[in-house]
Protein backbone atom coordinates (compact mmCIF):
# COMPACT_ATOMS: atom_id res chain seq x y z
CA UNK A 1 0.00 0.00 0.00
CA UNK A 2 1.41 3.27 -1.40
CA UNK A 3 0.84 5.90 1.50
CA UNK A 4 1.73 3.58 4.53
CA UNK A 5 5.11 4.07 5.44
CA UNK A 6 6.38 1.76 7.54
CA UNK A 7 10.23 2.48 8.42
CA UNK A 8 10.37 3.45 4.67
CA UNK A 9 13.47 5.59 3.88
CA UNK A 10 15.04 5.81 0.77
CA UNK A 11 17.34 8.36 -0.80
CA UNK A 12 16.33 10.56 -3.74
CA UNK A 13 19.28 12.72 -5.98
CA UNK A 14 17.54 15.32 -7.00
CA UNK A 15 18.36 16.97 -9.91
CA UNK A 16 17.52 19.87 -12.49
CA UNK A 17 18.40 21.54 -15.81
CA UNK A 18 21.79 22.52 -16.30
CA UNK A 19 23.18 25.80 -15.93
CA UNK A 20 25.69 26.21 -19.13
CA UNK A 21 27.85 28.77 -16.94
CA UNK A 22 28.35 26.49 -14.07
CA UNK A 23 31.65 24.35 -13.85
CA UNK A 24 31.23 22.00 -11.18
CA UNK A 25 28.41 18.87 -10.70
CA UNK A 26 26.47 18.77 -6.97
CA UNK A 27 25.23 15.54 -6.50
CA UNK A 28 22.31 16.30 -3.41
CA UNK A 29 21.02 13.44 -1.99
CA UNK A 30 17.73 13.30 0.42
CA UNK A 31 16.00 11.63 3.36
CA UNK A 32 13.22 11.54 5.40
CA UNK A 33 10.49 14.69 6.05
CA UNK A 34 8.96 16.85 3.29
CA UNK A 35 11.05 19.49 4.66
CA UNK A 36 14.40 18.07 3.80
CA UNK A 37 13.58 17.95 0.11
CA UNK A 38 12.23 21.13 0.23
CA UNK A 39 15.70 22.47 2.09
CA UNK A 40 17.79 20.28 -0.49
CA UNK A 41 15.28 23.26 -3.08
CA UNK A 42 17.13 25.86 -1.25
CA UNK A 43 20.66 24.40 -1.17
CA UNK A 44 20.58 23.69 -4.79
CA UNK A 45 19.66 27.30 -5.24
CA UNK A 46 22.44 29.00 -2.99
CA UNK A 47 25.11 26.62 -4.92
CA UNK A 48 23.92 27.52 -8.30
CA UNK A 49 25.19 30.80 -7.29
CA UNK A 50 28.43 29.46 -6.83
CA UNK A 51 29.26 27.71 -9.82
CA UNK A 52 26.84 23.87 -9.01
CA UNK A 53 24.88 22.60 -11.45
CA UNK A 54 23.18 19.88 -10.42
CA UNK A 55 23.55 15.90 -11.62
CA UNK A 56 21.76 13.14 -11.17
CA UNK A 57 25.00 10.78 -11.65
CA UNK A 58 27.33 9.99 -8.92
CA UNK A 59 30.21 9.64 -11.40
CA UNK A 60 29.87 13.42 -12.92
CA UNK A 61 30.01 14.98 -9.26
CA UNK A 62 32.12 17.43 -7.54
CA UNK A 63 30.71 17.65 -4.23
CA UNK A 64 28.34 15.34 -2.73
CA UNK A 65 25.97 16.64 -0.42
CA UNK A 66 23.39 13.91 1.85
CA UNK A 67 20.78 16.05 3.96
CA UNK A 68 19.69 13.64 6.59
CA UNK A 69 17.54 12.24 8.98
CA UNK A 70 17.68 11.27 12.19
CA UNK A 71 13.93 10.64 13.09
CA UNK A 72 14.65 6.95 14.19
CA UNK A 73 17.68 5.16 14.03
CA UNK A 74 17.31 3.13 11.08
CA UNK A 75 17.35 6.14 9.18
CA UNK A 76 20.35 7.44 10.61
CA UNK A 77 21.87 3.64 9.75
CA UNK A 78 20.45 4.25 6.16
CA UNK A 79 22.97 7.15 5.60
CA UNK A 80 25.75 5.45 7.31
CA UNK A 81 25.63 2.88 4.57
CA UNK A 82 25.58 5.31 1.78
CA UNK A 83 27.90 7.47 3.47
CA UNK A 84 30.60 4.27 3.48
CA UNK A 85 29.42 3.83 -0.59
CA UNK A 86 30.55 7.68 -0.79
CA UNK A 87 33.70 7.11 0.98
CA UNK A 88 34.12 4.04 -1.67
CA UNK A 89 33.96 6.42 -4.64
CA UNK A 90 36.32 8.99 -2.98
CA UNK A 91 39.18 6.56 -3.64
CA UNK A 92 38.84 5.92 -7.20
CA UNK A 93 38.04 9.78 -7.64
CA UNK A 94 40.11 11.29 -4.92
CA UNK A 95 38.94 14.95 -5.59
CA UNK A 96 35.18 14.48 -4.84
CA UNK A 97 33.59 16.08 -1.61
CA UNK A 98 31.33 14.48 0.96
CA UNK A 99 28.77 16.76 3.28
CA UNK A 100 26.59 16.09 5.55
CA UNK A 101 23.30 18.18 6.08
CA UNK A 102 19.83 18.45 7.56
CA UNK A 103 19.74 16.21 10.85
CA UNK A 104 22.03 13.88 11.38
CA UNK A 105 24.83 17.06 10.61
CA UNK A 106 23.06 18.94 13.21
CA UNK A 107 23.04 16.00 16.09
CA UNK A 108 26.51 14.62 15.54
CA UNK A 109 28.38 17.72 14.69
CA UNK A 110 31.74 17.65 14.32
CA UNK A 111 31.85 13.78 15.76
CA UNK A 112 31.03 12.85 11.93
CA UNK A 113 34.31 14.61 11.17
CA UNK A 114 37.10 14.16 13.55
CA UNK A 115 36.20 10.46 15.56
CA UNK A 116 34.32 8.84 12.39
CA UNK A 117 36.27 10.70 9.37
CA UNK A 118 33.46 9.75 6.87
CA UNK A 119 33.00 13.31 5.41
CA UNK A 120 34.51 16.27 4.52
CA UNK A 121 31.74 18.80 5.96
CA UNK A 122 29.06 19.28 8.20
CA UNK A 123 26.11 21.67 8.10
CA UNK A 124 22.97 21.98 10.04
CA UNK A 125 19.66 22.90 8.91
CA UNK A 126 20.18 26.61 10.27
CA UNK A 127 23.59 27.00 8.52
CA UNK A 128 22.87 27.00 4.30
CA UNK A 129 23.34 30.36 3.63
CA UNK A 130 27.08 29.44 4.89
CA UNK A 131 27.40 26.68 2.70
CA UNK A 132 29.98 29.15 -0.30
CA UNK A 133 32.42 30.02 2.75
CA UNK A 134 32.25 26.53 4.07
CA UNK A 135 33.21 24.99 0.19
CA UNK A 136 35.99 27.48 -0.04
CA UNK A 137 37.06 25.86 2.98
CA UNK A 138 36.93 22.60 1.83
CA UNK A 139 38.65 23.18 -1.74
CA UNK A 140 41.48 24.92 0.40
CA UNK A 141 41.93 21.08 1.73
CA UNK A 142 40.62 21.85 5.17
CA UNK A 143 36.99 20.37 6.91
CA UNK A 144 34.27 22.72 7.63
CA UNK A 145 31.68 22.51 10.30
CA UNK A 146 28.81 25.13 11.10
CA UNK A 147 25.70 23.67 13.08
CA UNK A 148 24.93 27.17 14.37
CA UNK A 149 20.68 27.38 15.33
CA UNK A 150 19.17 30.22 14.21
CA UNK A 151 16.81 32.19 16.05
CA UNK A 152 15.25 33.83 12.63
CA UNK A 153 16.40 32.20 10.11
CA UNK A 154 13.78 30.88 7.75
CA UNK A 155 15.16 31.19 4.26
CA UNK A 156 12.13 33.31 3.35
CA UNK A 157 14.83 35.48 0.75
CA UNK A 158 15.93 32.47 -1.15
CA UNK A 159 14.09 31.57 -3.83
CA UNK A 160 14.31 27.87 -3.96
CA UNK A 161 15.19 26.07 -7.63
CA UNK A 162 12.73 23.20 -7.97
CA UNK A 163 14.55 19.65 -7.94
CA UNK A 164 13.20 16.16 -9.45
CA UNK A 165 9.87 18.85 -10.04
CA UNK A 166 6.84 17.32 -12.08
CA UNK A 167 6.01 21.10 -12.78
CA UNK A 168 2.61 20.52 -11.11
CA UNK A 169 2.86 20.36 -6.99
CA UNK A 170 5.34 22.53 -4.60
CA UNK A 171 6.66 22.36 -1.03
CA UNK A 172 6.71 26.03 0.65
CA UNK A 173 8.14 26.03 3.79
CA UNK A 174 6.16 28.23 6.66
CA UNK A 175 7.72 27.85 9.94
CA UNK A 176 11.38 25.84 11.24
CA UNK A 177 12.03 24.47 14.24
CA UNK A 178 9.52 23.03 16.80
CA UNK A 179 8.88 23.99 20.30
CA UNK A 180 6.86 21.18 21.32
CA UNK A 181 8.89 19.17 22.61
CA UNK A 182 7.46 15.32 22.54
CA UNK A 183 9.53 13.67 24.62
CA UNK A 184 9.99 10.89 21.74
CA UNK A 185 11.37 13.06 19.33
CA UNK A 186 14.89 14.66 18.21
CA UNK A 187 13.46 17.18 15.87
CA UNK A 188 13.21 20.12 18.54
CA UNK A 189 17.41 19.47 19.07
CA UNK A 190 18.40 19.01 15.52
CA UNK A 191 16.09 22.06 14.15
CA UNK A 192 15.86 24.75 17.03
CA UNK A 193 13.48 26.79 18.02
CA UNK A 194 10.08 27.45 16.17
CA UNK A 195 10.10 30.83 13.97
CA UNK A 196 7.90 31.58 11.28
CA UNK A 197 8.58 33.31 8.03
CA UNK A 198 6.91 36.14 6.33
CA UNK A 199 3.69 35.81 5.40
CA UNK A 200 4.38 38.67 2.56
CA UNK A 201 7.31 36.29 1.39
CA UNK A 202 4.85 33.05 1.51
CA UNK A 203 2.50 34.57 -0.65
CA UNK A 204 5.41 35.79 -3.77
CA UNK A 205 6.52 31.87 -3.56
CA UNK A 206 3.08 30.84 -4.16
CA UNK A 207 2.34 33.96 -6.89
CA UNK A 208 5.75 32.85 -8.43
CA UNK A 209 4.91 29.05 -8.70
CA UNK A 210 1.41 29.84 -10.04
CA UNK A 211 2.90 31.56 -13.08
CA UNK A 212 5.55 28.97 -13.61
CA UNK A 213 2.75 26.55 -13.58
CA UNK A 214 2.37 25.21 -10.59
CA UNK A 215 -1.13 24.32 -9.43
CA UNK A 216 -0.65 22.96 -5.89
CA UNK A 217 1.10 23.81 -3.08
CA UNK A 218 2.13 22.32 0.33
CA UNK A 219 2.77 24.44 3.40
CA UNK A 220 5.16 23.13 5.33
CA UNK A 221 6.34 22.99 9.24
CA UNK A 222 6.88 20.93 11.62
CA UNK A 223 3.46 22.01 13.08
CA UNK A 224 2.29 24.41 10.87
CA UNK A 225 -0.99 25.48 13.10
CA UNK A 226 1.44 27.00 15.54
CA UNK A 227 2.16 29.58 12.63
CA UNK A 228 2.77 33.20 14.26
CA UNK A 229 4.30 35.90 12.45
CA UNK A 230 5.14 39.11 14.23
CA UNK A 231 8.02 40.60 12.77
CA UNK A 232 10.30 38.33 12.98
CA UNK A 233 11.73 36.29 15.98
CA UNK A 234 11.53 32.99 18.05
CA UNK A 235 7.17 31.97 18.28
CA UNK A 236 8.53 31.65 21.95
CA UNK A 237 9.65 35.70 22.44
CA UNK A 238 5.94 36.65 21.15
CA UNK A 239 4.96 37.51 24.78
CA UNK A 240 7.14 40.06 24.58
CA UNK A 241 6.65 41.92 21.40
CA UNK A 242 5.59 44.99 21.40
CA UNK A 243 1.27 46.26 21.04
CA UNK A 244 1.09 46.96 17.90
CA UNK A 245 3.40 43.79 16.81
CA UNK A 246 0.80 42.06 18.69
CA UNK A 247 -2.26 43.60 17.04
CA UNK A 248 -1.01 42.98 13.34
CA UNK A 249 0.13 38.86 13.97
CA UNK A 250 -0.93 36.86 11.60
CA UNK A 251 -1.74 33.09 12.76
CA UNK A 252 -2.00 29.83 10.49
CA UNK A 253 -5.82 30.72 9.93
CA UNK A 254 -4.94 33.81 8.67
CA UNK A 255 -1.90 33.09 6.58
CA UNK A 256 -4.31 30.11 4.99
CA UNK A 257 -6.72 32.77 4.13
CA UNK A 258 -4.20 35.21 2.54
CA UNK A 259 -2.72 32.33 0.19
CA UNK A 260 -5.78 30.93 -0.56
CA UNK A 261 -7.33 34.66 -1.59
CA UNK A 262 -3.86 35.79 -3.38
CA UNK A 263 -4.24 32.59 -5.87
CA UNK A 264 -7.75 31.61 -5.63
CA UNK A 265 -7.63 28.48 -8.48
CA UNK A 266 -4.43 27.42 -6.30
CA UNK A 267 -4.22 24.11 -4.49
CA UNK A 268 -3.54 24.31 -1.38
CA UNK A 269 -2.44 21.80 1.33
CA UNK A 270 -0.52 21.94 4.81
CA UNK A 271 1.31 19.80 7.08
CA UNK A 272 1.88 18.42 9.64
CA UNK A 273 -0.72 19.87 12.07
CA UNK A 274 -0.13 19.06 15.68
CA UNK A 275 -3.78 18.42 17.56
CA UNK A 276 -2.78 20.71 20.24
CA UNK A 277 -2.12 23.66 17.83
CA UNK A 278 -5.52 23.30 15.78
CA UNK A 279 -8.13 25.74 16.28
CA UNK A 280 -11.80 26.20 14.76
CA UNK A 281 -10.61 28.97 12.94
CA UNK A 282 -8.11 27.04 10.69
CA UNK A 283 -11.02 24.36 10.14
CA UNK A 284 -13.83 27.21 9.30
CA UNK A 285 -10.95 28.92 6.75
CA UNK A 286 -10.47 25.39 5.23
CA UNK A 287 -14.05 25.01 5.25
CA UNK A 288 -14.41 29.17 3.64
CA UNK A 289 -12.00 28.42 0.57
CA UNK A 290 -13.03 25.59 -2.17
CA UNK A 291 -8.89 25.76 -3.01
CA UNK A 292 -7.91 24.57 0.14
CA UNK A 293 -8.26 20.49 -0.27
CA UNK A 294 -10.06 18.79 2.52
CA UNK A 295 -7.51 16.99 4.05
CA UNK A 296 -5.44 17.30 7.31
CA UNK A 297 -2.53 14.74 8.63
CA UNK A 298 -3.33 14.63 12.40
CA UNK A 299 -0.89 12.66 14.22
CA UNK A 300 -1.96 11.07 17.22
CA UNK A 301 0.60 8.92 18.43
CA UNK A 302 -1.08 7.01 20.78
CA UNK A 303 -5.01 6.23 21.72
CA UNK A 304 -4.02 6.15 25.94
CA UNK A 305 -4.37 9.22 27.69
CA UNK A 306 -1.55 8.16 29.87
CA UNK A 307 0.98 7.38 27.18
CA UNK A 308 -0.29 10.58 25.88
CA UNK A 309 0.94 12.18 28.53
CA UNK A 310 4.21 10.70 29.09
CA UNK A 311 4.86 11.73 25.82
CA UNK A 312 4.37 15.26 26.07
CA UNK A 313 1.36 15.43 23.54
CA UNK A 314 -0.79 18.22 24.91
CA UNK A 315 -4.43 16.58 24.61
CA UNK A 316 -6.04 14.39 26.15
CA UNK A 317 -8.07 11.27 23.85
CA UNK A 318 -11.55 13.22 24.57
CA UNK A 319 -10.14 16.42 23.16
CA UNK A 320 -8.55 14.59 20.26
CA UNK A 321 -12.26 13.18 19.36
CA UNK A 322 -13.50 16.66 20.13
CA UNK A 323 -11.53 17.81 17.47
CA UNK A 324 -12.47 15.17 15.27
CA UNK A 325 -15.88 15.32 15.17
CA UNK A 326 -15.72 19.45 14.84
CA UNK A 327 -14.02 18.50 11.57
CA UNK A 328 -16.60 16.30 10.70
CA UNK A 329 -19.07 18.62 11.24
CA UNK A 330 -17.43 21.38 9.50
CA UNK A 331 -15.99 19.47 6.83
CA UNK A 332 -17.90 16.81 6.14
CA UNK A 333 -15.68 15.11 3.45
CA UNK A 334 -12.44 15.93 4.88
CA UNK A 335 -9.58 12.88 4.91
CA UNK A 336 -7.79 12.68 8.01
CA UNK A 337 -4.51 10.65 8.34
CA UNK A 338 -1.94 9.77 11.46
CA UNK A 339 0.86 9.24 12.47
CA UNK A 340 0.81 6.42 15.52
CA UNK A 341 3.99 5.22 17.56
CA UNK A 342 3.64 2.01 19.48
CA UNK A 343 6.32 0.60 21.67
CA UNK A 344 6.87 3.12 23.44
CA UNK A 345 8.49 3.01 27.30
CA UNK A 346 6.02 1.10 29.73
CA UNK A 347 2.61 1.02 26.78
CA UNK A 348 0.97 -2.08 28.03
CA UNK A 349 -1.42 -4.15 25.97
CA UNK A 350 -4.26 -2.16 27.46
CA UNK A 351 -2.70 1.74 26.34
CA UNK A 352 -2.23 -0.53 22.41
CA UNK A 353 -5.98 -1.43 22.73
CA UNK A 354 -6.41 2.00 23.11
CA UNK A 355 -4.82 2.75 20.03
CA UNK A 356 -6.85 0.34 17.98
CA UNK A 357 -10.29 1.58 19.65
CA UNK A 358 -9.13 5.61 18.89
CA UNK A 359 -8.27 4.05 15.22
CA UNK A 360 -12.08 2.20 15.31
CA UNK A 361 -13.45 5.80 16.45
CA UNK A 362 -11.47 7.73 13.46
CA UNK A 363 -11.37 5.09 10.22
CA UNK A 364 -8.38 7.34 9.28
CA UNK A 365 -8.06 7.37 5.40
CA UNK A 366 -4.59 6.36 5.80
CA UNK A 367 -1.65 6.82 8.14
CA UNK A 368 2.41 6.42 9.37
CA UNK A 369 2.98 4.11 11.45
CA UNK A 370 6.48 3.19 13.23
CA UNK A 371 7.87 1.35 16.09
CA UNK A 372 9.43 3.47 18.97
CA UNK A 373 13.39 4.22 18.62
CA UNK A 374 15.02 5.52 21.35
CA UNK A 375 16.81 8.52 20.43
CA UNK A 376 19.67 9.78 22.47
CA UNK A 377 19.14 13.18 24.24
CA UNK A 378 15.56 13.04 24.29
CA UNK A 379 13.50 13.15 27.39
CA UNK A 380 12.07 9.69 26.52
CA UNK A 381 15.79 8.22 26.31
CA UNK A 382 17.11 10.63 29.56
CA UNK A 383 13.80 9.47 31.83
CA UNK A 384 12.34 6.57 30.83
CA UNK A 385 13.87 2.69 29.97
CA UNK A 386 13.24 1.57 26.62
CA UNK A 387 11.32 -1.53 27.99
CA UNK A 388 9.16 -2.89 25.55
CA UNK A 389 10.63 -6.18 23.86
CA UNK A 390 11.15 -5.60 20.03
CA UNK A 391 9.05 -8.63 18.92
CA UNK A 392 5.81 -6.60 21.13
CA UNK A 393 6.67 -3.43 19.39
CA UNK A 394 6.63 -4.98 16.34
CA UNK A 395 3.63 -7.18 16.58
CA UNK A 396 1.37 -3.47 17.80
CA UNK A 397 2.87 -2.12 14.95
CA UNK A 398 1.48 -5.14 12.37
CA UNK A 399 -1.71 -4.90 14.38
CA UNK A 400 -2.06 -1.19 13.89
CA UNK A 401 -0.90 -1.49 9.95
CA UNK A 402 -3.77 -4.00 9.81
CA UNK A 403 -6.49 -2.09 11.19
CA UNK A 404 -5.25 0.94 9.16
CA UNK A 405 -5.66 -1.51 5.68
CA UNK A 406 -8.75 -2.22 6.60
CA UNK A 407 -9.89 1.21 7.50
CA UNK A 408 -8.47 2.86 4.32
CA UNK A 409 -9.94 0.47 2.30
CA UNK A 410 -13.35 1.60 3.40
CA UNK A 411 -12.60 5.05 3.39
CA UNK A 412 -11.34 4.53 -0.88
CA UNK A 413 -15.13 2.56 -1.44
CA UNK A 414 -16.38 5.58 -0.13
CA UNK A 415 -15.37 7.13 -3.20
CA UNK A 416 -16.98 4.69 -5.94
CA UNK A 417 -19.66 5.97 -7.93
CA UNK A 418 -18.10 10.07 -7.01
CA UNK A 419 -17.22 12.55 -9.84
CA UNK A 420 -14.53 14.71 -8.23
CA UNK A 421 -11.82 16.81 -9.01
CA UNK A 422 -8.55 15.42 -9.64
CA UNK A 423 -5.26 17.31 -10.18
CA UNK A 424 -2.69 15.59 -13.27
CA UNK A 425 0.79 15.01 -11.87
CA UNK A 426 2.02 12.85 -14.16
CA UNK A 427 2.20 9.20 -15.91
CA UNK A 428 1.02 6.03 -13.55
CA UNK A 429 3.64 4.48 -12.65
CA UNK A 430 1.69 1.06 -13.57
CA UNK A 431 1.12 2.53 -17.13
CA UNK A 432 2.21 4.39 -19.54
CA UNK A 433 -1.33 4.66 -20.91
CA UNK A 434 -2.73 6.13 -17.64
CA UNK A 435 -2.77 9.79 -15.35
CA UNK A 436 -1.94 9.79 -11.95
CA UNK A 437 -3.04 12.46 -9.99
CA UNK A 438 -4.66 13.33 -6.34
CA UNK A 439 -8.48 14.23 -5.44
CA UNK A 440 -9.18 16.83 -2.69
CA UNK A 441 -8.43 14.44 -0.23
CA UNK A 442 -4.91 13.43 -1.18
CA UNK A 443 -6.45 9.85 -2.27
CA UNK A 444 -4.07 8.54 -5.60
CA UNK A 445 -6.47 8.83 -8.77
CA UNK A 446 -5.64 6.78 -11.75
CA UNK A 447 -7.35 6.85 -14.94
CA UNK A 448 -7.06 6.88 -18.83
CA UNK A 449 -4.92 9.56 -20.31
CA UNK A 450 -7.21 10.72 -23.33
CA UNK A 451 -6.43 14.12 -24.72
CA UNK A 452 -6.23 15.76 -21.19
CA UNK A 453 -2.50 16.98 -20.17
CA UNK A 454 -0.26 16.80 -16.85
CA UNK A 455 -1.67 19.95 -14.87
CA UNK A 456 -4.76 19.91 -15.77
CA UNK A 457 -7.90 19.91 -13.39
CA UNK A 458 -10.28 17.19 -14.47
CA UNK A 459 -13.20 15.51 -13.10
CA UNK A 460 -13.37 11.81 -12.73
CA UNK A 461 -16.04 8.91 -12.03
CA UNK A 462 -14.53 6.93 -9.70
CA UNK A 463 -15.13 3.54 -10.40
CA UNK A 464 -12.80 1.16 -8.81
CA UNK A 465 -10.47 1.12 -5.80
CA UNK A 466 -7.46 -0.84 -3.74
CA UNK A 467 -6.69 0.48 -0.43
CA UNK A 468 -4.44 3.14 -1.86
CA UNK A 469 -5.80 4.09 -5.27
CA UNK A 470 -9.02 5.16 -6.63
CA UNK A 471 -9.39 4.19 -10.57
CA UNK A 472 -11.91 5.92 -12.80
CA UNK A 473 -12.45 7.44 -15.95
CA UNK A 474 -12.64 11.63 -16.48
CA UNK A 475 -15.82 12.52 -17.87
CA UNK A 476 -14.85 16.53 -18.65
CA UNK A 477 -12.30 19.56 -17.41
CA UNK A 478 -13.26 20.79 -13.80
CA UNK A 479 -14.66 24.45 -13.71
CA UNK A 480 -11.44 25.25 -12.18
CA UNK A 481 -9.26 24.52 -15.14
N1 LIG B 1 5.62 17.44 13.38
C1 LIG B 1 6.41 16.61 12.58
C2 LIG B 1 6.57 15.26 13.12
C3 LIG B 1 7.93 14.87 12.82
S1 LIG B 1 8.31 13.29 13.02
C4 LIG B 1 6.06 16.61 11.12
O1 LIG B 1 5.94 17.64 10.55
O2 LIG B 1 5.93 15.57 10.47
C5 LIG B 1 7.12 12.37 12.08
C6 LIG B 1 6.62 11.22 12.86
O3 LIG B 1 7.66 10.33 13.18
C7 LIG B 1 6.01 11.59 14.20
O4 LIG B 1 4.71 12.07 14.09
C8 LIG B 1 6.10 10.28 14.94
O5 LIG B 1 4.96 9.47 14.69
C9 LIG B 1 7.31 9.60 14.31
N2 LIG B 1 8.44 9.62 15.25
C10 LIG B 1 9.10 10.69 15.74
N3 LIG B 1 10.04 10.30 16.62
C11 LIG B 1 9.99 8.95 16.68
C12 LIG B 1 10.70 7.96 17.42
N4 LIG B 1 11.65 8.30 18.29
N5 LIG B 1 10.37 6.67 17.23
C13 LIG B 1 9.40 6.31 16.36
N6 LIG B 1 8.69 7.20 15.64
C14 LIG B 1 8.98 8.51 15.80
FE1 LIG C 1 8.57 16.29 17.00
FE2 LIG C 1 6.42 16.71 18.44
FE3 LIG C 1 7.61 18.73 17.19
S1 LIG C 1 6.73 15.03 17.00
S2 LIG C 1 8.55 17.80 15.41
S3 LIG C 1 8.44 17.56 18.86
S4 LIG C 1 5.39 18.35 17.34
Amino acid sequence: MEKIIEEKNQGTALTLEKDQKNTRNLYIESYGCQMNFSDSEIVASILAQEGFNTTNSLEEADLVLVNTCSIREKAEQTVRKRLEKFNAVKKTRPHIRVGVLGCMAERLKSKLLEEERIVDMVVGPDAYKDLPNLIREIDEGRNAVNVILSKDETYGDVAPVRLNSNGVTAFVSITRGCDNMCTFCVVPFTRGRERSRDPQSIVHEVNELWEKGYREVTLLGQNVDSYLWYGGGLKKDFDAASAIQKATAVNFSNLLALVAEAQPRMRIRFSTSNPQDMTLDVIETMARFKNICNYIHLPVQSGSDRILKAMNRLHTREEYFELINNIRKIIPDCAISQDIITGFPTETEEDHQDTLSLMEYVKYDFGFMFAYSERPGTLAARKLMDNIPEEAKKRRLSEVIDLQLKHSLQRTKEHLGKIEEVLIEGTSKKSELQWMGRNSQNTVVVFPKENYAVGEFVMVRIEDCTSATLMGKAVGYSENN
